[in-house]
């Protein structure tokens, strides 16, 4: 495990656990999702990796997030109201959405009046609304049978609001976590912050036909959207090889890459809106189902890719594109890196509008997957290729396109791009070629300690990096380069029988400082949780220089936005506390 207690240490503003939180988080959730018993808390406590491994003592399983009652809501009871119509039993189930418990609905109430206070202030409006609401609460208790009820829960709807606020007033650090498949350290506690596991926030609000618009809670696991979406003849803009465990809440607080980026875009592009709640328990409502919308800032945006350490992200409103009917996949080999680039550069060129990934790997990492994954079969005659490329097309006419792909490979197999290669001949063949690709993190944890790196780099670069490094370690060391191609993102990983600070000292800080030099990112896709957190410097302006280059010019520093002081800002105005994921994305001495 690396040790993080040599480095970092816990901040003492942050409270303990004590046995009266305990309670007081049973009162929220019930008991059975609050969990302290030890054993169960070994999982949460540690990364996939196994590299991360935190102490936390309690972890929190909420189901739903608070509905809070929008003033058209609010129009449409007033109206029922003074028209005559008030068929109690209605009104009753829509208010069971709101909350059962009377205090807290007549505090919120109170809110919604100050909230609405943009209105003329108009006592005898209020008064009707406190009236009519009280006597919504009275039929929710009367009419809802408690059974019904239970599929929101008496204490259900306010919970991760009513978590956070009393985390925030206790000074509880928390840990957002979803699928656990994080691959930085980012979802697991660093000491014993408190675990807000989503896994039981599992709901599809809806999804549009017509739109392809989506909105889901968090903690559905990508996989299980895949699924659904497949019955409605949709699919899911990303997809990676984690999915059975991943959850989308998840992906968005990593703004997740993977294999769909090429050709769907980041999920900056594909989410459409996202409920958030912030540390202090209010709920931002963000949840837009509208491809276009201009108004203002698009506050969203912050919390993509912002790994928990913003707010907790409870419900995600997402654009699928239609299923296509014919979908192609090759399996191709490469005898060198420049072969590669170029097959990518006249794939986009000849077969661009239905090119879909472009994925490669290194023989090094094919050997791994062939070693060590179960199942795992070479698709192509002989493993003496360099380099190997799975190369998708998807679109609507399948002999064409076929035709087209065929026509394609040939030709680049003649110019000699292509040293061999295989064209899959069903959906079963299909998956096992990406299984090959999706497996090499699974194949290179089976192989033993893996320092896990994931760089943004100019394309024609990216592979001179594996090669220098391999140099760089010799013998001691198996180097492995594969990742999207497609996009520029190198995953760089150096697999050794077991973490040894000698070879660490080896391969950092020279491979972020490689990667600063060459104007890359020190994280592409994975972001920077633990692992990174203080790197930041290297893909962001660096505090040390007094001289910017910004474009082609020089300016002094003093002239610059320093960004990572900016970021803290907004971390500072929305977390005031430091409570979320601490020790994250930031350093810390700037988050707190
Ligand atoms: P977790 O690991 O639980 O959490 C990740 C981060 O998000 C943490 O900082 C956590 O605090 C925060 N978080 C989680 N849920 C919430 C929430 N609801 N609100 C606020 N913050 C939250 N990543 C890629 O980008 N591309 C890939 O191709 C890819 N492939 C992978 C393949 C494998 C085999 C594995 C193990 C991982 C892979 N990953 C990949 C990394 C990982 O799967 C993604 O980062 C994924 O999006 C994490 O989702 P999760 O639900 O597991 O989140
Ligand atoms: C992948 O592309 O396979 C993932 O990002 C996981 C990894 O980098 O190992
Ligand atoms: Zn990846």
């Amino acid at each position: 495990f690396v040790s993080v207690a040599t480095t970092i240490q816990r901040n003492p503003l942050f409270s303990s656990i004590s046995s009266d939180d305990i309670s007081h988080f049973k009162e929220i959730l019930g008991e059975k999702n609050v969990i302290h018993d030890e054993e169960k808390l070994v999982t949460a406590n540690m990364d996939w990796m196994r590299k991360y491994k935190g102490s936390s003592k309690l972890m929190l399983q909420p189901r739903s997030t608070e509905e809070w009652i929008s003033l058209s809501v609010v129009a449409e009871w007033i109206d029922c109201a003074l028209s005559g119509v008030w068929p109690l039993k209605k009104a009753a189930l829509a208010f069971r959405k709101v909350n059962s418990i009377y205090f807290q609905s007549l505090v919120q109430s109170f809110n919604l009046c100050l909230r609405i206070s943009e209105m003329p202030p108009h006592s005898l409006f209020i008064m009707i609304r406190l009236f009519l609401q009280a006597l919504c609460l009275f039929a929710s208790s009367t009419y809802c049978d408690s059974d019904k009820l239970g599929n929101y829960g008496t204490h259900l709807i306010l919970q991760v609001s009513q978590i956070l606020k009393y985390c925030n007033s206790r000074c509880l650090a928390v840990v957002p976590q979803g699928g656990n498949t994080g691959l930085v350290g980012g979802s697991v506690p660093v000491f014993d912050e408190v675990i807000i596991n989503t896994s039981s926030m599992s709901k599809i609000v809806s999804f549009d036909k017509v739109s392809g618009i989506l909105v889901c809670e968090a903690g559905c696991i990508l996989e299980n959207l895949v699924s659904f979406l497949d019955n409605q003849g949709f699919i899911m803009p990303l997809d990676l090889g984690a999915k059975g465990s991943c959850q989308i809440g998840g992906n968005v607080s990593t703004n997740a890459g993977g294999l769909r980026l090429f050709r769907y875009g980041s999920l900056h592009g594909n989410v459409l809106g996202l409920e958030v709640v912030l540390a202090n328990g209010t709920v931002l409502d963000m949840l837009r189902t509208l491809r276009k919308d201009n108004t203002g800032y698009d506050l969203k945006h912050l919390f993509i890719g912002s790994e928990g350490s913003l707010g907790i992200v409870s419900k995600v409103s997402i654009l699928t594109p239609p299923k296509l009917s014919s979908v192609n996949l090759a399996f191709l080999a490469c005898k060198d890196y420049s072969s590669c680039q170029k097959l990518l550069l006249a794939a986009k060129r000849k077969l661009g509008e239905i090119l879909s990934a472009f994925e490669f790997l290194d023989t090094q990492a094919l050997d791994l997957v062939l070693k060590h994954l179960e199942g795992a079969r070479n698709p192509l005659p002989t493993s003496m290729h360099n380099f190997y490329i799975l190369m998708e097309t998807t679109g609507s006419n399948e002999s064409y396109e076929k035709e087209k792909l065929e026509a394609f490979l040939l030709h680049s197999m003649e110019g000699g791009l292509i040293s061999d290669g295989v064209l899959a001949q069903d959906i079963n063949q299909a998956s096992s070629f990406w299984h090959i690709r999706e497996g090499v993190p699974e194949a290179l944890m089976k192989a033993g300690a893996v320092y896990k790196y994931d760089l943004s780099l100019p394309v024609e670069k990216m592979y001179d990096l594996v090669e220098e490094m391999r140099i760089r370690l010799g013998p001691a060391a198996n180097v492995v380069g594969y990742g999207h191609l497609g996009d520029s993102n190198l995953h760089l990983n150096i697999s050794t029988p077991q973490y040894d600070d000698a070879i660490l000292a080896q391969i950092e800080p020279f491979v972020y400082e490689w990667t600063s030099k060459h104007h890359g990112s020190i994280s592409a896709e994975h972001g920077l949780g633990l692992m990174k957190a203080d790197k930041i410097f290297y893909s962001k302006s660096p505090e040390t220089v007094s001289i910017i280059l910004v474009g082609s010019y020089l300016l002094p520093k003093s002239l610059c936005v320093d960004i990572v002081q900016l970021m803290a800002s907004i971390k500072r105005l929305l977390d005031p506390n430091g409570i979320l994921n601490p020790y994250k994305v930031l350093p810390p001495f700037l988050a707190s």
